[in-house]
């Protein structure tokens, strides 16, 4: 949800901001705006699209010189995408700008006094308010940007990362944060500001986050000086050293990130099970889980909450916790769990999965759970991210900096880690026998190969994707463990392609979907064997007999769905609670090339953000 990048030093600040727009595009790409200072003036430019329009109409418009600026890159949330509504914001004097990552809850209350105050507002936009309430305060209390932006940040009610600053001192940036991530990369005497750390990763590996309810004042030549928003109190910076690399944020060959990421699942999943499962020793190790063992094993029932894709990969731990560790699990959407005062006690174990780590959704729905004393375990891919540091304990995915907008290796490594947890749980509750927990660690082992061979149908996927690129709508069906991955797979379809698609527990198909079922009808079918594979079959017959195409997602080797399909797409064998793992391949697959042959833009879909950072 909106990207934010700043940077203030000694080099030229434009080229600076606008690669780590682009390189933040994941968080929204509606419109996007930049604000250099030039030694005497702010030069403000923003347009409607995306940040390669936004060089566009720099050229035009403004010089770029200047080694002090902030961009935006936006995902709407008040007032349409469009020039005037963009960030950066001026303040009415023309002195101080903003940029915005977040939503102010109260600003109609807050604009309607300072318009009774004189102000004027050119945009429909909230942030716009921040910046005249800013303003308002420095002139009326007369202080410095910094302690305005403090007692203004106080009468505000929402959530915000925010960087400011003042034509008349540009030597400082005031940046704070509610609610939205803020990075600040330091330098040599040089400051950068980014709602991820991937604008300046090629500058510096050291990084300060700045928490909740933190602001700071970033000084030329002095550094960085934070507070408390709300008590004033001044808080020791922590600078972190970065892991992150360049190579991972690039996409390295491939046209597309999606692409890429797709590719990279087996490397993805051989990091997740890195330093945690230990085949030969016949053991998992993951340390959050094995501190709170006890929290676990007591546990009255496990509640996963999540959003998206996420809450697909909770809805696969499901079936996995419940059918090896035989502890209750219930799948929540954080969004309905949040508000609907459910009943959660001390001995409820929440786990949150996020890929981000910043889901204001999933964020709310933890802090509400931990407020009544349930033991919150975060699954996240962002190292460092609100998530990973408001859980108790928690396992990373380490997928790697996932950019496509459509999640892929997010997907399958949340499932990887939520399944040596649920094997390490079934081993210390002895609902797992020796013999067959060592066999699922040896499958798991060969899981990345098959992954792979997986991988390797893409060209066959391809031509399928060719001949039903044009339907209007696609049915995606699945049983027991493979049910999820088939509303995953109608996700990625609609997300990517705009394809209406459906996901649907295959027997449930006659109690409503089957009436749109006719020739124009593409049914995916994951039936896979074992997991109900008879009744599938019988599914795929009822599909046959009303007309509609079949692509089935099998077992090599497979020949009953094989005579009854239009196409089947192969994957290899493995334990049925191990097939999501295989069966999602093709499915992304199949979404990633049905949206690049109708020209559609696979890495930032329309009306999408990756980050979802509003509720
Ligand atoms: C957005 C993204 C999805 C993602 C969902 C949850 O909608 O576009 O790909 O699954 O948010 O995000 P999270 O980061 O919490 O997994």
């Amino acid at each position: 949800m909106c990207g934010i990048v700043g940077y203030l030093g000694h080099r030229e600040a434009y080229p600076i901001i606008v690669k780590g727009l682009k390189r933040l595009e994941y968080r929204g790409y509606d419109s996007a705006g930049i604000a250099l200072y030039d030694g005497n003036d702010i030069k403000l430019s923003k347009t409607k699209g995306k940040v390669a329009d936004l060089e566009v109409r720099v050229e035009s418009e403004i010089s770029t010189n200047g080694s002090l600026g902030i961009g935006h890159t936006r995902w709407a949330t008040h007032g349409v995408p469009n020039d005037v509504n963009s960030h950066p914001h001026y303040s009415n004097s023309g002195e101080l700008v903003i940029i915005h990552n977040g939503i102010i809850e109260n600003y109609e209350a807050l604009k309607k006094e300072l318009t009774k105050r004189g102000y004027t507002f050119k945009s429909d936009t909230d942030t716009e308010v921040l910046i005249n309430l800013i303003e308002d305060v420095k002139n009326k209390e007369n202080v410095k940007l910094g302690k305005a932006v403090q007692i203004a940040l106080n009468q505000v009610i929402g959530a915000y990362a925010i960087a400011v600053f003042d034509k008349n001192k540009p030597d400082e940036i005031v940046v704070a944060r509610l609610g939205s991530p803020l990075a600040i990369g330091i330098g040599e005497d040089e400051f950068f500001i980014a709602s991820d750390a991937s604008p300046f990763i090629e500058f510096t590996n050291n990084a300060i986050y700045l928490e909740d309810e933190e602001m700071a004042i970033v000084r030329r030549h002095k550094g960085v000086k934070i507070r408390k928003i709300h008590d004033d109190s001044l808080v020791a910076p922590y600078v972190q050293e970065l892991q992150l690399n360049l190579e991972e944020i690039e996409k390295g060959g491939y046209e597309h990130f999606m692409l890429k990421e797709i590719y990279e699942q087996p490397r993805a999943i051989m990091d997740t099970f890195r330093g945690r499962l230990l085949t030969d020793e016949a053991i998992i190790k993951m340390a959050g889980v094995e501190d709170n063992m006890k929290k676990f094993l007591n546990a009255n029932r496990i509640i996963v909450v999540a959003c998206g894709t996420s809450w697909h990969a909770g809805l696969v731990a499901e079936y996995i916790f419940e059918d090896l560790a035989r502890i209750p699990v219930e799948v929540e959407y954080a969004s309905e769990f949040r508000y609907r005062n459910p009943v959660i006690t001390e001995n409820d174990v929440l786990i949150a999965i996020s890929q981000s780590g910043e889901t204001a959704d999933t964020l709310a729905a933890i802090k509400m759970a931990k407020s009544k004393g349930a033991f919150v375990f975060g699954v996240c891919n962002v190292v460092g991210s609100s998530i990973a540091r408001e859980t108790d304990a928690g396992a990373y995915t380490h997928a790697g900096p996932e950019i496509g907008v459509a999640s892929t290796k997010a997907f399958t490594t949340q499932i990887t880690v939520l399944t040596l947890m649920a094997l390490r749980l079934a081993r210390a509750k002895g609902t797992i026998s020796s013999s067959d927990y060592r066999k699922y660690l040896f499958e798991l082992e060969s899981i990345p190969s098959k992954v792979e061979k997986a991988l390797s149908s893409d060209n066959h996927v391809k031509m399928i994707a060719n001949i039903y690129k044009n339907a209007s709508n696609c049915l995606y069906l699945g049983r027991g463990f493979n049910f999820p991955v088939a509303l995953e797979g109608a996700l990625k379809l609609k997300e990517i392609s705009y394809i209406h698609a459906e996901g649907y527990p295959a027997a449930e198909m006659k109690h409503g979907p089957i009436a749109l079922i006719d020739e124009q009808m593409p049914v995916v079918v994951i039936a896979t064997k074992k997991g109900h594979y008879e009744k599938v079959v019988s599914n795929i017959q009822e599909i046959k007999s009303r007309k509609g195409k079949i692509i089935g997602i099998v077992t090599e080797g497979d020949t009953s769905v094989k005579e009854l399909a239009d196409h089947v797409i192969e994957v290899p064998e493995t334990i049925e609670a191990l097939t999501p793992l295989l069966t999602t391949i093709p499915l992304q697959l199949l979404s990633y090339h049905i949206a690049v042959m109708l020209e559609k833009n696979v890495d930032q879909p329309r009306n999408l953000a990756k980050s979802v950072t509003v509720e």
